[in-house]
């Protein structure tokens, strides 16, 4: 009897030697780019490996070689909670703006000049990938910054992310974060592929690696010859982590990730310049597409202290390439009704071929912006394009005029419900103030459905919808009944039924899409995000005056006027009430949270603290386990007061909430064993 055990045993480490041979050989491989082995050695130790796991499947584990490419069709993918959010960049187009960011930091910090790492920046796809006792155990896309999808089962047929990290140095937890993206000629290739089938072609690169992540059926990614280049250093817990990005990344490299041989260190803005210029040159000889530069600040310590504003951190840039150009006729300015009311002028073009794609319409912005550009029917314009952005009209060729060209004036009243325009004090954007516009309307709607994601109920219905009556606007939607919708043309009971589901599921939805989805002037997604995980609950923002909503770390006076503005709108809080009626979701759902000391405490911040970043206090309650963030209520259990306190001082002081001078804080802070 024993010897079958023994056998088990003996099958165990043989398995275990393999695996952990054909992991050095694949990073060997895939991330030095050294084979060290021959295609048939290497296939052998496969072989050897998985005759073993066929005899004994019980022996076979995730993160085993033979996993990466066999896993069954995922159902859908799974959302993903990022334990810290993935943050964007903020953009600098010219030296000036670099080094208008660079003085920005240099003062904040008190520093006198900074390191600073400068690394290609990847037009491919975000991914967090999450490390537990050195081995992989999940990946997930950025998705909107705070949740993701798990892609685990897609990454792992990623042939450079290593499923088991090197050396026994690695925190027992940790994440790092990575750009997955497709090589040129895998790009090619797959596109050439898809022509001879008569598929649809993938636009770029990006858009190839971004489908490719997203497939269900994990089989179809490993095909797709994806790749990736680790970036970043996420979250650890646990272990030590080094002090510096630049040695952060090297560190990175000996635990197995695939880093960019080309990242540099300098400590100059100018050296960067001269580096920035080199590479507008020979960007386009690489195997991967790079739409810039990203210069991060190297000492760590600094990031904390410099914190963010919105979701861009004040400790990196991102340096972008100049955008591709091309000329071509304007041929007539037509004015589109966006989903506030503004009236947004744009050209129709004589298509163009920009970058790889044909432009045939492009944004004028506002009629300030012609004028001051003096563009003019009929004119020869340059167009651009920059990555995914909407094209865009730079100016006229002037010395490409006949004469017949003809200067342009906005119209004075809406072009669809004809209610005379209004241009707000110090705005270039003039609005249709009708709140019953039907173009206007119709673009809430399609907006309103598109950001809650209800599936089925596309721009068609959405416009049917309106056009019969059924919906005054998108809110209306919650009231629908199957009888209603089965009456419309080409409409059957099943996707009645399938609109309807969807249309229920959506009032779940977290309150930072819903309030992104009311369609408030100025507030884009991220706005809404940031203001959703600080009030938590529709309530809470709709009373909160436009100074509290100013102190929100991210948000300036134009967005807080507006939210202000909107709120106090009787019309718009009869959507709000009519939101309610419909039971919709008001609350932001909770991030989990871990337990701690504070846990069950819930702290509120105001003013500036001397010793850190706001931010950065509220996440080291939120280390601790309580609360931070929102604004004050009864259940808040203490204010923390810097100096220039704002309103919320007051609000504690009636609601007879604790609060904490600076020192207090910190001295509660180092009970905790909390040093700062
Ligand atoms: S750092 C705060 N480094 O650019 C750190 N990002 O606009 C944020 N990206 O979502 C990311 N190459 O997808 C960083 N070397 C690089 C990058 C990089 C590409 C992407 C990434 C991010 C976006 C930010």
């Amino acid at each position: 009897m024993s010897c079958g055990i023994d056998h088990v045993q003996e099958a165990k480490l043989s398995a275990e030697e393999l695996r952990s041979q054909i992991n050095y050989h694949d990073y060997l491989y895939y991330v030095r780019d050294a084979p060290a082995l021959s295609d048939a050695e290497y296939d052998e130790l496969m072989r050897r490996l998985r005759a073993i796991e066929a005899h004994y499947p019980e022996l076979i584990t995730p993160d085993s070689p033979t996993q990466r490419v066999a896993g069954a069709p995922i159902e859908a993918f799974g959302v993903v909670q990022h334990r810290e959010p993935l943050l964007s960049l903020a953009n600098a187009f010219n030296f000036q703006q670099l080094q208008a960011w660079y003085r920005r930091a240099t003062t904040m910090a008190g520093a006198d000049h900074f390191d600073m790492v400068v690394e290609p920046k990847i037009d491919g796809l975000a991914v967090s990938l999450v490390y537990e006792d050195g081995r992989f155990v999940q990946g997930a896309t950025r998705g909107d910054g705070y949740r993701g999808e798990n892609i685990t089962e897609n990454v792992r047929t990623i042939r450079s992310v290593p499923m088991q990290l090197r050396g026994g140095l690695c925190p027992p937890q940790m994440e790092v974060r990575g750009e997955i993206y497709m090589p040129k000629p895998a790009f090619e290739r797959l596109n050439n592929g898809r022509a001879d089938r008569g598929e649809p072609l993938f636009a770029n690169p990006r858009n190839a690696a971004a489908g490719s992540v997203r497939q269900l059926d994990p089989r179809v990614t490993a095909s797709r010859k994806l790749d990736i280049w680790v970036y970043q250093l996420g979250w650890t817990e646990g272990g030590q982590a080094p002090a510096t990005h630049w040695e952060t990344l090297h560190w990175l490299r000996e635990l197995g990730f695939r880093t960019n041989p080309e990242i540099r260190r300098f400590d100059d803005p100018g050296r960067i310049e001269h580096h920035y210029r080199q590479w507008v040159e020979r960007r386009h000889g690489l195997e991967y597409e790079v739409d810039g530069m990203v210069v991060k600040i190297d000492q760590k310590h600094y990031w904390d202290e410099l914190g963010f504003v919105g979701r861009e951190p004040r400790w990196a840039i991102a340096y972008k390439f100049p955008p591709i150009q091309a000329t071509t006729t304007l041929k007539k300015i037509e004015i589109n009704v966006g989903r506030t009311g503004s009236l947004n002028p744009f050209a129709i073009l004589e298509p163009v071929q920009v970058g790889g794609v044909v432009v045939k319409q492009a944004t004028l912005h506002n009629e300030h912006d012609i004028r001051r550009k003096d563009i003019r029917e009929r004119d020869t314009v340059i167009v651009q394009r920059a990555g995914d952005v909407i094209p865009q009209v730079v100016g006229p060729v002037v010395s490409r005029r006949t004469g017949k060209e003809k200067r342009y004036r906005l119209p004075k009243r809406c072009p669809a419900c004809k209610t005379e325009a209004v241009r707000p004090e110090g705005e270039a954007m003039a609005y249709c103030p009708n709140v019953s516009c039907p173009a206007q309307i119709y673009r809430w709607t399609t907006h309103f459905t598109g950001v809650m994601d209800i599936e089925g109920l596309g721009e068609q219905w959405a416009g049917i919808l309106l056009e019969t009556g059924l919906i005054k606007d998108p809110v209306d939607i919650y009231f629908l009944t199957q009888e209603q919708l089965v009456e419309l043309p080409r409409m059957g009971p099943v996707l009645a039924e399938k609109i309807l589901k969807n249309i229920a599921a959506s009032r779940e939805r977290s309150l930072g899409t819903l309030l992104f989805a009311l369609g408030i002037r100025h507030v884009g997604g991220e706005v809404a995000q940031v203001l959703a995980e600080h009030f938590r609950t529709l309530d809470a923002i709709a009373v909160a005056g436009a100074e509290e909503i100013r102190e929100v770390e991210g948000i300036g006076p134009r967005i807080a006027e507006s939210v202000c503005a909107y709120f106090r709108d009787p019309q718009k809080r009869e959507i709000i009430e009519k939101l309610r009626r419909a039971g919709v979701r008001f609350q932001q759902p909770e991030r989990k949270r871990r337990e701690g000391p504070l846990s069950g405490q819930s702290f509120v911040f105001t003013g500036t603290l001397a010793a850190m970043p706001r931010s950065r206090g509220e996440r080291l309650v939120q280390d601790l386990g309580a609360e931070a963030g929102g604004s004050v209520t009864r259940k808040t259990t203490y204010l923390v007061a810097g100096a220039d306190p704002g309103s919320k001082l007051q609000k504690a002081q009636s609601h007879g909430t604790a609060v904490l001078d600076e020192d207090a804080f910190l001295r509660l802070l180092r009970e905790h064993g909390v040093e700062v």
